[in-house]
């Protein structure tokens, strides 16, 4: 049996608070404050979040994809619409995006439905990747089980010898899905583990806040 001795790693939160008396009444608009204070910092991955989906049988499963757009209030991100979370959003379409910015000491919890956007809106993304990713997502059956010593340079090769001067085409199997939320929390860490939790839950066309305890 191994283990590891982590019981002491311990770190303190104060870099900054919510103010609970003058919060933000919209949190798309707390969102885009947040993130465009990572941006600003020139922080890597700021746009990359844990999605959260569960099974036909209950399991849930999570992973780390890039959000790409923020558009109409809707959170998107892009995969392969056969892959694990594709499966799973196609039974249960209910998921979780978890965004950590490590170095503000915060956290950003989504609770809402996730859809396939639109066709053209994902040819318009497709058409505007590095030439390398739009291989990558044509060649590569996210999720399937391959062979240990399965080479990807021979299908980049092959892919590219029969696509020489054409355009690449979008596959079908891949493309966005827009979550459209309905609870957004906001976490700011602070000292003894008293942190800061402002809950925003969509009522009707509005949303109304809470905070909640450490
Ligand atoms: C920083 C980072 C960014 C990622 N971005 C994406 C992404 O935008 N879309 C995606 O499908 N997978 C992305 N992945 C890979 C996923 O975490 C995951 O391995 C893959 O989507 C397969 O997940 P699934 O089998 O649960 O469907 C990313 C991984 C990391 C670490």
């Amino acid at each position: 049996m191994k283990n590891l001795d982590i019981n002491n790693l311990r770190e303190n939160y104060n870099l900054d608070h919510i103010d609970f008396s003058n919060v933000r009444k919209n949190p798309i608009d707390l969102f885009i404050d947040w993130f465009n204070f990572e941006k600003s910092n020139n922080y890597k991955d700021v746009n990359a979040c844990v999605l959260s989906t569960v099974s036909s049988d209950n399991i849930p499963s999570s992973r780390v994809v890039l959000l790409k757009y923020l558009k109409n209030d809707e959170f998107i991100f892009f995969t392969n619409y056969n892959s694990n979370k594709g499966k799973e959003i196609s039974c249960n379409n209910n998921v979780c995006l978890n965004f950590f910015w490590v170095n503000s000491e915060r956290q950003v919890r989504i609770n809402g439905k996730a859809t396939k956007i639109s066709e053209d809106d994902s040819d318009d993304y497709f058409n505007a990747r590095p030439i390398e990713s739009q291989i990558g997502a044509c060649v590569s059956s996210q999720s399937e089980i391959i062979d240990i010593a399965h080479d990807f340079t021979n299908d980049v090769e092959h892919f590219k010898f029969l696509h020489k001067n054409k355009k690449i085409k979008r596959p079908n199997h891949w493309g966005g899905y827009s979550i459209i939320p309905h609870k957004i929390e906001f976490w700011q860490g602070r000292p003894s583990r008293l942190h800061d939790r402002l809950l925003y839950e969509k009522c009707k066309e509005d949303w109304i806040f809470k905070r909640l305890s450490a």
